[in-house]
């Protein structure tokens, strides 16, 4: 059954803002490779990755759906960060920002009766659940080891060996 049209057009706006967060990531791994702490750089390119990844998982569902594709611009990111800590607080209100967007297009698909819309966006609220916790958890050791290159030096080593996360 082809999609409700209210509901493609907010999950056509989800995957610009998985995208816009992908190129956020993007422009953090590019502020710690500028201070010299790849491992940051390393796992926040991965992050980008994955919200490349989420962005795809709903076009491929509007595909299947009999719907359009209809993509955006992509906003320039934050260049620049007063501290590793800043970057990661600016990240977590990301993922906030990202979880309400998915609470809000679940009670929309709701409203519409769109139940495939719903089921698949069960990913994406446990997926939320996820990073939040990830990113609050590195934000935690970020604020713990600032302030001592040596403690971020060793947490550097490893979010780029993926031991931290
Ligand atoms: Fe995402
Ligand atoms: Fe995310």
């Amino acid at each position: 059954m082809k999609m409700n049209e209210t509901v493609a057009v907010a999950l056509n706006r989800q995957i610009n803002s998985e995208l816009n967060a992908s190129y956020t990531y993007l422009s953090m791994a590019a502020y710690f490779d500028s201070i010299e702490l790849p491992g940051f750089a390393a796992w926040f390119r991965g992050h980008s990755k994955e919200e490349i990844e989420h962005g795809m998982r709903i076009y491929d569902f509007i595909v299947k759906r009999d719907s359009r594709v209809e993509l955006e611009g992509i906003d320039k990111p934050q260049l620049n960060f007063d501290s590793p800590t800043a970057a990661l607080e600016t990240a977590l209100a990301k993922e906030k920002e990202v979880t309400a967007q998915i609470n809000a297009l679940f009670e929309l698909a709701h409203e519409e009766k769109e139940y495939s819309t719903q089921n698949m966006l069960h990913w994406f609220l446990e997926e939320q659940i996820e990073e939040e916790d990830l990113f609050r958890s590195i934000l935690e050791k970020v604020k713990a080891a600032e302030g001592n290159r040596w403690h971020m030096l060793v947490l550097d080593g490893e979010l780029g060996k993926g031991i931290a996360n």
